[in-house]
């Protein structure tokens, strides 16, 4: 059986309180399709504000690459295919990444403890992104990165020339634009309903994309948040 019709074994979702509270932790999502920018841009916002940048690819990447993990075989098999990975994996990742970044020195007690997160390339899909309001924490606002498949294609075939990506390739390409579409699209179009969506012209410069969201940011949450 491949690994993708294997979810029906994932632990259910066990948690309805939130994690960390949005009075102490500041979550912006930012989303737009592969290769719109996203990691580009988060990393001038980390310089710009001391945002922990974590990007859910990334750490998906890590988790298929850690010895003995249950779920090395599935997530690649989903990365390959452009299929957003069963939210229970991700979510929890996630989970752990921001507790143990809130926990830096290591006291254990997280309770209260301030911090300011770019969740990169997440929620990809509706369950995840209501997994992780009801079990992690709210999101304050979500940046989207609007940029045309075109321009898309040729960033990330460049990309792929030195990335070592299984999915920085035409025919995965195809398959993770057709994902964005059907499957993330409409998390973007949740989050517009309740006026927290930013879009920004992903197409240009990088500075002139970073400038802009510099100003939208600071609109949204102020300069001192
Ligand atoms: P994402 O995280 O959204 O998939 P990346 O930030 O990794 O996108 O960018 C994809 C590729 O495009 C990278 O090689 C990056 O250097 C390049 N890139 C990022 N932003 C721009 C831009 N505004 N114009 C041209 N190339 C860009
Ligand atoms: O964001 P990035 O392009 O690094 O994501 C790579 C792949 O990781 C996605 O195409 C998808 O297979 C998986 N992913 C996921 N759920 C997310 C983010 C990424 O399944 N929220
Ligand atoms: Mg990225």
């Amino acid at each position: 059986m491949p690994a993708s019709e294997k979810n029906a074994q994932l632990p259910a979702p066990s948690k309805s309180t939130p994690t960390l509270s949005g009075d102490d932790v500041t979550v912006v999502f930012v989303l737009g399709g592969p290769g719109a920018g996203k990691g580009t841009q988060c990393a001038n916002l980390v310089k710009d504000y001391g945002f922990t940048h974590l990007s859910a690819g990334d750490l998906l990447r890590a988790e298929q690459e850690r010895p003995g993990s249950q779920f090395g075989d599935l997530i690649k098999d989903y990365i390959k295919n452009g299929l957003i990975v069963p939210m229970e994996v991700t979510v929890q990742l996630l989970e752990n990444a921001m507790v143990a970044d809130l926990d830096k020195s290591g006291k254990g007690d997280i309770k209260g403890r301030k911090g300011k997160f770019l969740i990169d390339g997440f929620p990809r899909k509706l369950d995840q992104a209501h997994k992780f309001e009801e079990s992690v924490c709210p999101a304050k606002m979500v940046l989207f990165y609007d940029c045309s498949e075109n321009e898309m294609e040729k960033r990330l075939l460049i990309r792929g020339q030195t990335s070592g990506r299984s999915d920085d390739n035409a025919e995965s390409i195809r398959k993770r634009f057709r994902t964005f579409v059907e499957t993330s699209m409409p998390v973007v179009d949740y989050y517009q309903t309740q006026n927290k969506v930013v879009k920004i012209n992903a197409e240009r410069d990088p500075e002139v994309v970073h400038k802009d969201t510099q100003k939208q940011v600071e609109a949204q949450l102020g300069k001192n948040f």
